[in-house]
């Protein structure tokens, strides 16, 4: 297929157009600079210059080009989020984003849409031991004005794209990621400099190699089935205490510091994904509908892949 794809110069975005190319895929790669056309030249991909927050502009990119599919991974996400703030923009590329590039699609003739979705779509709370599947509610208002804001995004970028006539929409609720990119690396130097803390009482998490991230979403392209969510996730939750102990112990550094959960109120969002939150998502649906299986089915195996080179 020829694949038009947002956020090509990202974490996932690389190791995807790497993979696409790999099965035999065409990628068309939207990034906002010059320098990040370079780099889309350089991994074998034709860039298309654009900011998916101006629509005309990107309707006017993509003028003349045809593509078969459409994938959404841009985000506006830089570390680990502190603030609720951090979000907003990453929230408006999922809702206003979306609906721009569901019209590049059109305009290039697209029929496929892939979209990135997030696990904690499933709500920011304590979903107890049993796995949660695509099948509970996702991205419901009721935690918050603050969480709220989000909540809608997520539900807008995914219902926009099952919905949009002549699309079939897929989309990825993807773990959190890890891998041998900057923000783990960002996560291992301040675990030498014992600023990353093991806080407790922890939560749990779902996390996905970036390098499984990518198998997945190249399946879902190719095999997902048109209005489906599929959660994409590891096979082992992690509290977030074991998982700073394990960054830190793969980056050579001390045991981490305790923390009380409270001391994180200041950062609320913070406290939500470290303490306030236990979730261990369930990936059945997208082994057993798209073949897909992590390569590293869990941290154990993932994060001595990730010391920087
Ligand atoms: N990190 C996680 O743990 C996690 C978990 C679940 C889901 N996700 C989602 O997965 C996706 C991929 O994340 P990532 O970590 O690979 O992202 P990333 O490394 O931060 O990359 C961001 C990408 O988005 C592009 N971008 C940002 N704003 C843009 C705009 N206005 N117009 C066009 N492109 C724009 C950037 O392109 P240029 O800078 O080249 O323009 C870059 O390619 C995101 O949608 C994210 O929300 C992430």
């Amino acid at each position: 297929m020829r694949v038009l794809l947002a956020g090509a110069t990202g974490t996932l975005g690389t190791a995807l157009v790497a993979q696409l190319r790999e099965a035999g895929h065409d990628v068309l790669g939207i990034t906002r600079s010059a320098r990040g056309a370079a780099r889309l030249v350089a991994a074998g991909a034709t860039p298309v210059v654009a900011d998916l927050m101006d629509g005309d502009a990107l309707l006017a990119a993509v003028g003349g080009l045809r593509a078969d599919a459409v994938i959404h991974q841009a985000t506006a996400i830089t570390g680990m989020p502190m603030f609720h703030r951090n979000l907003h923009a990453t929230d408006r590329l999922r809702d206003q984003g979306t609906a721009h590039l569901l019209r590049a699609a059109r305009k290039v003739g697209a029929h496929r849409f892939v979209t990135q979705s997030f696990f904690l779509g499933y709500g920011y709370r304590d979903h107890g031991d049993e796995p949660v599947t695509e099948d509970r509610p996702f991205a419901e208002p009721g935690q918050g004005r603050a969480f709220d804001v989000h909540m809608r995004s997520m539900r807008a970028n995914e219902e926009q794209v099952f919905s949009t006539p002549g699309i079939e929409g897929v989309a990825l609720r993807y773990g959190m990621f890890y891998g041998p990119e900057v923000s783990t690396w960002t996560l291992m130097d301040m675990a030498r400099k014992r600023l990353l803390p093991a806080v407790r009482p922890a939560g749990v998490v779902s996390l996905i190699h970036i390098g499984d991230a990518a198998s997945a979403t190249v399946a879902a392209l190719e095999r997902g089935t048109a209005g489906r969510p599929y959660n994409i996730a590891d096979d082992e939750p992690v509290a977030f205490d074991t998982y700073v102990g394990a960054l830190a112990e793969v980056a050579g550094a001390a045991a981490p510091m305790r923390l009380p959960a409270w001391m994180l109120r200041a950062t609320p969002y913070m406290h939500a994904l470290m303490a306030g939150t236990r979730i261990r998502i369930s990936s059945e649906r997208a082994k057993r509908e798209l073949g897909w299986t992590p390569a590293y089915p869990t941290y154990r195996e993932g994060l001595p892949t990730c010391r920087r080179p």
